[in-house]
């Protein structure tokens, strides 16, 4: 069984989250595109943890964590990774699988990010040279560099991460796909060229992996949306508040800042066409939405939906207590917001965030 977690806007929806939560269901957490760029926060009994290169299956003891070869690695920065990990207690013996595939990230592709960086805010990581290089097939695989004096760390964890799938689910063990990203940053989906190097739907995953498409036919597909809308880096956004107070008020009540680079994260409504567009082209099964309880900081709470009405459509606030657990704990507004959302997309909603902590997710009935 395979089934797969993917964001529905810029990034930054809480794929982490969810994908923690969801995986103790599971056997395996795979990332199957991008790099370092990506930011995953997830918070254990009140302690952070932020995962860039690595799934955040590595926060369950139980489960097996893998790096395809539709990565890109910076093979430095991955040691650091694991190093901090290990420090706050983590063990990777046996349990992280890191495609010798992969294509590595040099010291020159972040040189050349550089002018990425200043010139439209990309995250530096070097992911935009490293593709390309990948596909102008001039790139350095995982397996060449490794043997070297400083990344001998990463030695043990290399292997043929397409076979260890293959056989796993061949297997009947269940594997959880990690998307980074979001489809609006999808290199051939997403607001172009304003958007990352890699493509970031649930469509890349059988390429991503090395996996045959028959293995996908049941996967569920969740998509991961924030309860209003976050953009890092230039490019369109329809629906950005214009006035700067109010931004910076939603801004500090969610703490949208960046996970990978700290920048504040640009703030907007929830667009119901941009949503539909992005549950069309990732095929979603049921919606995840997030950060719920933020929204209970206003009065009046907006979503344009184009397909109903010119003007913003507008909803009531609702009170949480930061108690709630089960669906009938939840404020009527609330139920109603989420209600609209699943009319208007198609999607059964699954799941609701109401708080950053791993229990504070609630399945909905
Ligand atoms: P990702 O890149 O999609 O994994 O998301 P990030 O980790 O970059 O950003 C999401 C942020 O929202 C993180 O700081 C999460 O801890 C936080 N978060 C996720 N879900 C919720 C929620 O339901 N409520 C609140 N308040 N925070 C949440
Ligand atoms: P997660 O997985 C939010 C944005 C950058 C920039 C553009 C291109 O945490 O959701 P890149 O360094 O990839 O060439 O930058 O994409 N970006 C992200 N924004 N979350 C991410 O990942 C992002 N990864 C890249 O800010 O605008
Ligand atoms: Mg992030």
């Amino acid at each position: 069984m395979i089934d797969i977690v993917v964001g529905l806007q810029w990034g930054d929806e809480g794929k982490g989250k969810i994908t923690d939560y969801m995986s103790e269901e599971y056997d395996w957490v795979v990332r199957y595109q991008g790099g370092s760029n990506a930011g995953h926060t997830v918070y254990v009994d009140g302690k952070k943890y932020v995962t860039h290169s690595l799934p955040v299956g590595v926060l369950r003891p139980n489960i097996r964590s893998v790096i395809t070869h539709g990565c890109v690695v910076n093979p430095e920065e991955l040691v650091k990774e694991i190093t901090e990990l290990e420090e706050m207690g983590i063990d990777f013996t046996n349990r992280l699988f890191i495609s010798k595939d992969a294509t590595v990230i040099t010291r020159n592709h972040l040189i050349q990010d550089e002018d990425n960086k200043k010139e439209w805010g990309s995250t530096g990581k070097g992911i935009g040279p490293a593709y390309r290089d990948k596909y102008d097939r001039k790139a350095i695989k995982l397996e060449s560099v490794v043997s070297d004096r400083s990344y001998k760390k990463l030695v043990p964890f290399l292997t043929d991460t397409r076979e260890l799938l293959y056989t796993a689910e061949r297997n009947h063990e269940k594997i959880l796909m990690e998307g980074a990203q979001a489809v609006m940053l999808d290199i051939d989906f997403g607001t172009y060229p304003y958007v990352t190097s890699s493509p970031c739907t649930a469509n890349y995953a059988p390429q991503g992996t090395g996996l045959p498409l028959h293995m996908f036919g049941d996967s569920s597909i969740t998509g991961v949306v924030k309860a209003y809308t976050t953009r890092i880096g230039t490019g369109p956004f329809p629906t950005e508040f214009s006035c700067p107070t109010f931004t910076e008020m939603l801004r500090e009540a969610g703490g949208e800042y960046g996970a990978t680079t700290g920048r504040p994260r640009r703030m907007g409504w929830l667009d119901m066409d941009q949503l539909r567009y992005a549950c069309e082209v990732n095929g979603v099964t049921n919606l995840a939405i997030t950060k719920l309880d933020v929204l209970s900081c206003l009065d009046e709470i907006n979503i344009k939906d184009d397909a109903l009405s010119d003007t913003l459509i507008k909803f009531p606030s609702w009170e949480l207590t930061g108690n709630e657990k089960t669906w009938d704990d939840l404020p009527a507004e609330l139920k109603n917001y989420v209600s609209f959302i699943s009319f208007e997309t198609g999607c059964i909603v699954s799941m609701v965030g109401v708080g950053q902590n791993r229990d504070q997710l609630i399945c909905v009935e």
